[in-house]
């Protein structure tokens, strides 16, 4: 049976780009965004149009770049931003207009000192404001995740005679449970009328470390577009990672999805990022993180040298690490030893490796890794006869 394809919006470039310390300048937003159509996102959220002077111009210029994917601007629901939006998207092969409103009703209290039935007018009146310039318009309703269901479900059908698209049920704060998530995506795809003409989009925030599993459980009830960024940058604790729901589809064929990435450019992409933003990847990421495929105790060592597949469940060309790597530590046993020793020159026999490996455990108890030059030293300076070697 053929997978149903989860389209992969990507807002790197604006969720990701409102980090502190990530700022991007004109051509660094270029690259990256070429890089972004490259890898096969179907979306890419170029900026804020209205937010800057700077913005606007990426905005355009990333619009009259990108040569497959959908150019995305994101606005408030307020006519000038639309306006200002339309216009940065006006050399892109297929523009999309991103605008909507807080509905929670903490939202609706605080930040517009307003009432449901006024939210929804200018909800309304935003998208068919927005329809005027593009035919993609994609509605948000900021803090979805703690919006009561029902009115959820009147807003978004609402919305959607206007003509919305798309409908982002945003975890804006990162506070939802994957049951409850994917609750809410279900409720929405069984009670909004009209549903079948627009498309549901899972946007979450990471603040309680759940922003994939979320996304994931959104895309299992019925949503069809996961809103993500390389690494899984953004505001807090960031935002869904790309690489992290692409693998999962990949890795799961029973869920029966599957995303146009070419996830061999997934770790360069992840490299590319993270020194154009200048925000290291931690080491222990999924997927993309410098020990996403080390190995360093000895009994996973054993394993994986014996059968990768013992330790590893994505084989690492896969989302294009070369190898993965027998890291020597003070926990490796002498199956690992050989095999480092190996690819550094020593073909060592067993009662060798049994002289060595003594040598090498006082060494690496005094190290936090041992290294390939260390292991020339060990075994250069130890008792066995070094013309023996094969
Ligand atoms: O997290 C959020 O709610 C957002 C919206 C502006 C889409 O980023
Ligand atoms: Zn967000």
């Amino acid at each position: 049976m053929s997978k149903e394809i989860v389209q992969i919006f990507d807002t790197t470039l604006r969720d990701g780009e409102q980090v502190p310390g990530c700022k991007l300048d004109r051509e660094q937003k270029l690259v990256i965004a070429e890089r972004l159509d490259i890898l096969g996102v179907n979306v890419i959220e170029a900026g804020f149009p209205v937010s800057s002077p700077g913005d606007f111009q990426s905005v355009e210029a990333i619009a009259k770049l990108v040569k497959n994917a959908t150019v995305c601007g994101l606005t408030r629901a307020v006519k000038n931003d639309i306006k200002i939006a339309a216009d940065a998207l006006k050399y892109a092969k297929t523009p999309r207009i991103h605008t909507g409103i807080g509905t929670s009703d903490s939202h609706i209290k605080f930040k517009f000192n307003s009432n449901r039935d006024a939210i929804i007018e200018r909800a309304v009146a935003a998208v068919s404001y927005a329809k005027t310039f593009v035919e993609d318009v994609e509605f948000y309703a900021e803090d979805a995740g703690r919006t009561d269901n029902e009115f959820l479900a009147r807003v978004c059908e609402a919305v959607i005679k206007a003509g919305a698209t798309v409908l982002n049920i945003p975890d804006t704060t990162g506070y939802c449970l994957p049951d409850e998530y994917g609750a809410k995506i279900k409720y929405l795809h069984e009670n909004v009328k009209g549903i079948h003409n627009a498309i549901l989009s899972c946007h979450c925030h990471n603040d309680l470390g759940l922003a994939t599993a979320n996304s994931i459980a959104g895309v299992v009830n019925g949503a069809r577009q996961i809103e993500c960024t390389i690494n899984g940058i953004g505001e807090r604790a960031g935002n869904t990672s790309l690489e992290e729901v692409v693998m999962i589809m990949r890795q799961h064929p029973n869920l029966n999805f599957d995303t146009t990435i070419n996830s061999k450019l997934l770790y360069d992409t992840s490299l590319m990022v993270s020194r154009k933003m200048g925000m290291m990847v931690q080491p222990n990421k999924a997927i993309v993180g410098a020990n996403a495929f080390a190995h360093s105790s000895g009994i996973h060592q054993d394993g994986v040298i014996k059968n990768r597949e013992t330790y590893e469940i994505i084989d690492p060309a896969d989302v294009g690490v070369t190898e993965s790597s027998i890291v020597l530590t003070a926990r490796s046993g002498r199956a690992a030893l050989a095999y480092r020793a190996k690819i550094v020159g020593y073909e060592l026999t067993k009662i060798q490796l049994d002289d060595v490996y003594q040598e090498f455990l006082r060494y690496a108890d005094t190290k936090k890794e041992v290294k390939d030059d260390d292991i020339h030293q060990i075994i250069e300076t130890s008792n066995i006869d070094l013309q023996s070697i094969s």
